[in-house]
């Protein structure tokens, strides 16, 4: 089957091959008239209309006249795995108290660990299938997922056993992430070095769940949230030797609260990505710019605490750091499944060009989960992954907002139904 998408107002194609930083961040690879062709999941041409027409026949062609096509996005950070709501703690935060208040008090993260335990396999699957059908519609085709409301092994994999259901139903791809080291549980509470021991002995097992399908040929990470009153730096550094030792690649929550030297440590250890980045220093800015590690920034969790403070995203890109963006849903700090929703903010917030956005919440965050050789843009040799936008400028999907502009999404070259 083969099909020709023609006729786009325009065709952008975030085209790269590695990371982009710099002046390159500021191109989209718009192709205006542009067309794009794809043979059952794989894109197999990309150009202008007159010229696609006229070498190439389809056995459908899709017109989108007036519209914009470009990548699915990545979401590149979620935790889109979990059972109940947190809707007591918003209206708690609503009322005065912190999040972090709110996580020391035994709430937060781990009122989440108490909903997800109970839950079974099939409710948490059903429940989160829900909820990545929702980002789907928004235009996200690819999904990092991190494990962590479990913290301990059963349920860790329980997660994961939940992510597997979700990959069954062949619509979506997801890279999985091992967040043991997310909280530490309640029955770890004052022992957190004897529950860093019991993540470190946990990695193995999560290795060994991904490598025993060998059809699902995907990277797998290692994430810790590095904060004060979670995890130190130290013991982060431990979670990431271990992961190393194991083939696992590394990812690091950093400087949402306060700034620990976490990204120093990270980059050092050879992080994809170091994620969040809401106070880190100038300094820990160029180190991180002059590493190959990606910032991945995560807007939607402070407009949703409620903050006026945002991660300085406009200064890494500045200082030639790679930069990608992502919902971080989850049900406490980031109740959001919307990429659009993201870019809006970074754009108004954080400075970021809609050019800049865009690169950021596909090439780049493809590149932040290790899928950039895959998917993230539209070019030859790499997954249909292709958004139809039902506006005439890319730009008007940061313009725009509190509206779903994604019109139709194609996924590995299948139209999505509920799109
Ligand atoms: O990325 N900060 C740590 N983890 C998540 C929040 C998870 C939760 O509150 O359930 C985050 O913000
Ligand atoms: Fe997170």
């Amino acid at each position: 089957m083969k099909t020709i998408i023609h006729n786009a107002k325009q065709v952008i194609t975030c085209a790269g091959d590695r990371p982009k930083r710099d002046e390159s961040m500021r191109d989209v690879g718009m192709i205006e008239n542009g067309a794009v062709v794809f043979e059952r999941e794989t894109i197999t041409a990309v150009g202008t209309t007159p010229e696609i027409v006229a070498s190439h026949s389809a056995d459908q062609m899709i017109d989108a006249s007036g519209k914009v096509v470009c990548p699915g996005f990545v979401d590149c950070h979620t935790h889109a795995v979990y059972a109940g709501d947190r809707l007591d703690e918003f209206e708690q935060r609503i009322q005065g108290k912190t999040y972090m208040e709110i996580m020391a008090a035994g709430g937060g993260i781990n009122s989440t660990v108490r909903a997800t335990r109970a839950a079974s396999v099939n409710d948490l699957s059903t429940q989160s299938i829900r909820r990545l059908h929702r980002m789907l519609r928004l235009g996200t085709t690819t999904f990092e997922i991190k494990t962590g409301y479990g913290l301990d092994w059963d349920t860790e994999k329980k997660m994961f056993d939940a992510m597997q259901m979700e990959l069954e139903t062949g619509l979506l791809d997801i890279v999985p992430t091992f967040l043991g080291a997310h909280a530490v549980p309640p029955e770890y509470q004052g022992r957190t070095n004897d529950y860093v021991d019991l993540v470190c002995e946990m990695i193995p097992r999560a290795a060994h769940y991904w490598r025993l399908d060998p059809l699902i040929n995907v990277p797998i990470f290692v994430d810790v949230f590095c904060e004060a009153g979670v995890f130190s730096v130290e013991q982060s550094q431990c979670i990431w030797e271990t992961a190393r030792k194991h083939g696992m690649g590394i990812k690091a929550h950093v400087d949402e609260f306060k700034s620990l030297g976490g990204v120093t440590a990270a980059v050092e250890a050879d992080a994809i990505s170091v994620d969040h980045l809401d106070v880190t220093t100038d300094e820990e800015i160029r180190v991180l710019a002059a590493s190959d590690t990606i910032g991945v920034i995560l807007p939607t969790v402070n407009f949703n605490l409620g903050s006026t403070h945002y991660a300085n995203a406009r200064g890494m890109i500045e200082a030639g750091a790679a930069v990608a963006l992502a919902t971080d849903l989850n049900p406490g700090s980031a109740p959001c499944p919307s990429m659009p929703l993201v870019m809006a903010i970074a754009c108004r917030y954080q400075k970021l060009l809609p050019a800049e956005a865009m690169n950021a919440a596909t090439i780049n965050a493809a590149y932040a989960i290790g899928m950039g050789d895959h998917v993230g843009s539209i070019q030859v040799g790499k997954q249909a992954d292709i958004l139809i936008v039902d506006a005439p400028d890319y730009r008007a999907l940061a313009y725009e907002f509190g509206v779903n502009l994604v019109e139709r999404v194609i996924k590995r070259g299948v139209l999505f139904e509920g799109s």
